[in-house]
C-alpha cells in the first residue's frame, strides 16, 4: 500500500515524532525538502520517490516508488553530548520494525541487512548547528520496502517485499519505525542502546576490512561497539583500535576476499 498522509496520521501511535508530518510525491532529496520547511523537534519529511537521493560516502541512494524515504528532525535534550547515538537508535528502531516481516540485522555502522546480508535500509545523519539555536540533527532513512531493487545494478541490496515474499504495508512499517524510535529515545539509556545494537549487529565477531577515504585499509576483527557508536577492532597484531563510523566503508560480511 502506497504512502498516504491520512492513513499515517490515523495509524501513528507516537506522542511527538511524526506529528508534524510532510509527505511529497517526489523530491530531489528529503534533505533538500526539509531545508525549505519550518521544522522542529520530531518533524518528519517523507517522499514517495527521490530523484537525487543521497547515501553515505558521497554515493547516490536509488529511491524509486515503493520505498520509504524520510528525514527525521531531532533537536535532542537527551544525549546532547553524544548525538551519534541517535543514528544507533534509528538503526535499532528500523531493525525492530522490519523484524516483524523478515529476520534482519544491523551492519555497522548503520545499515539494516537481511539474513543473507543484503541491504534493506540505509541511514545518513547530518548535524545542523545554527548560531544561537539549539543544534539539531537530520536523520535520513531510506527503506527498501516494496520498491524493486535490481540485482544487477545493486547486487548487495534487496527489499523487505522480496525477502518476505509479499507486499508490505508501507504506512504501517513507517509508523512502526517512528514509534520504535520514540520508545527507544524515551526508555533507552546509553548502555541499553549499545547492548541491543551489539546484539543485533552482524559485524561484531567478524573479520572486517575498514577502508578510509584516503585509501588506507585496516584489517581486523570487530570485537564490540562502543557507547559512542564506534567499532572496536582487534588488529592482526592484537592491538585494539577504535573506528568512528563517519568516513569508512566496511567489507567482510559478504565473504569477499578482503585480504
Ligand atoms: C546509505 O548510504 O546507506 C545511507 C542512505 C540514506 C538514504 C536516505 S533516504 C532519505 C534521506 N534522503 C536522502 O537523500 N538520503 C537519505
Amino acid at each position: 500500500m502506497i504512502l498516504n498522509k491520512e492513513t499515517i496520521k490515523n495509524k501513528l501511535k507516537t506522542k511527538l515524532i511524526g506529528k508534524d508530518f510532510h509527505l511529497f510525491d517526489s523530491v530531489t532529496s528529503t534533505f533538500d525538502a526539509s531545508d525549505t520547511l519550518p521544522v522542529s523537534n520530531g518533524t518528519v519529511v517523507c517522499a514517495k520517490e527521490q530523484t537525487c537521493g543521497r547515501g553515505r560516502l558521497g554515493r547516490d541512494w536509488v529511491s524509486q516508488i515503493g520505498g520509504i524515504y524520510f528525514s527525521l528532525i531531532l533537536s535532542p535534550q537527551k544525549y546532547a553530548e553524544n548525538l551519534q547515538i541517535y543514528t544507533a537508535i534509528c538503526a535499532i528502531a528500523v531493525q525492530r520494525a522490519i523484524s516483524e516481516y523478515v529476520p534482519c540485522f544491523i551492519k555497522w555502522p548503520n545499515d539494516i541487512v537481511s539474513q543473507n546480508g543484503k541491504k534493506l535500509c540505509g541511514i545518513l545523519t547530518k548535524s545542523k548547528f545554527c548560531e544561537g539555536k539549539t543544534p539539531y540533527i537530520n536523520v535520513g532513512i531510506g527503506i527498501n520496502a516494496n520498491n524493486s531493487v535490481s540485482s544487477s545494478a545493486l547486487p548487495y541490496a534487496s527489499s523487505v517485499k522480496e525477502c518476505a515474499n509479499r507486499e508490505i504495508d508501507e504506512n504501517a512499517l513507517l509508523c512502526d519505525v517512528l514509534f520504535e524510535i520514540e520508545k527507544c529515545i524515551e526508555f533507552g539509556d546509553a548502555k541499553k542502546i549499545t547492548d541491543e545494537f551489539s546484539k543485533v549487529c552482524i559485524t561484531v565477531g567478524r573479520m572486517v576490512k575498514i577502508l578510509s577515504p584516503d585509501g588506507e585499509s585496516i584489517r581486523g576483527k570487530c570485537i564490540s561497539i562502543d557507547a559512542d557508536g564506534s567499532a572496536i577492532i582487534e588488529k592482526d597484531d592484537k592491538s585494539l583500535m577504535k573506528v568512528n563510523s563517519g568516513e569508512v566503508s566496511v567489507r567482510g560480511i559478504y565473504g569477499e576476499d578482503y585480504v
